[in-house]
């Protein structure tokens, strides 16, 4: 199958993970740019090392690309995919209010029904797989979050092709990193949380303040009371906003 950009599309009817078979084949020179699409995973890998169940009915995709830039302006991918599922959800289901929580999770109403793992996969060209999973027609049960679908009366094949229509248009407006800041924009005017109270764990202590924004190197930006800037990479922060949200939805 051949998308509206051009970008080819490898489907497989399973797989252990579309994100490790973009590395397999980064490993043997492949850089695509394509799309690896299953329509189940056995092996689905999620952030913070969770697992990402993957029955069929929903969308399994990873995108693999080369880009002219070292692995520093990979970590902004993880806002320019996040982007481009929102922009999926306002074209496929206008009457939602997505919702970007940092780094790439979008929500709608609280819930979860996406998930985006961008990897870097090769070097001489840094390639990068961003591995895409979203919700149709199955929310799954036991995760530690809230979650939620699009709805079954999706088809996968669709949400597929918006959403690879959506991510070639930010990846251009990004431009390895030259457009960044156009992208940080976005991406704060469609935030959870901004310029609310945020909890994070930095190094062994918890730490406390408001959320000031996105670095360039796609850390959330926390300011203390006392006014020191404080950058979280990683892990999992909390958000008064959203605990708000999802004290309602309990
Ligand atoms: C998350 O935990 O939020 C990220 C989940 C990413 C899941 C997708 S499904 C397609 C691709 N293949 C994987 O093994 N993971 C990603």
């Amino acid at each position: 199958m051949i998308l509206d950009t051009g970008h080819p599309v490898i489907h497989f009817d399973r797989i252990d993970s579309t994100n490790l078979e973009a590395r397999r084949l980064a490993d043997q020179g492949e850089c695509g740019p394509f799309w690896l699409w299953a329509d189940e995973q056995t092996g689905g890998r999620g952030r913070l090392g969770r697992n990402w169940v993957s029955e069929p009915g929903n969308l399994y995709a990873t995108f693999l690309f080369p880009i002219s830039e070292g692995p520093n302006a990979a970590a902004q991918v993880s806002f320019v995919a996040a982007l481009a599922v929102h922009d999926t959800v306002m074209r496929l289901r206008p009457g939602l209010s997505p919702r970007i929580k940092w780094p790439n999770d979008v929500l709608i109403g609280g819930a979860k029904f996406c998930g985006v793992l961008p990897e870097v996969v090769g070097s001489a060209p840094t390639r990068i797989a961003i591995g895409c999973g979203v919700n149709i027609a199955h929310a799954p049960q036991g995760t530690p979050y809230p979650v939620t679908a699009l709805g079954a009366d999706l088809a996968v094949d669709s949400v597929l092709r918006e959403l690879d229509a959506n991510l070639a248009r930010r990846l251009k407006l990004w431009d390895e990193g030259r457009g960044f800041p156009a992208i940080r924009q976005a991406w704060g005017e469609r935030a959870l949380g901004l310029g609310g109270q945020v909890t994070a764990a930095a190094g062994t202590k918890q730490v406390a303040g408001t959320f000031k924004g996105l670095a360039a190197d796609g850390a959330l930006i926390l300011e203390e009371s006392g006014g020191t800037l404080i950058h979280i990479h990683a892990g999992e922060v909390s958000f008064a906003e959203l605990e708000a949200l999802r004290r309602k939805i309990q």
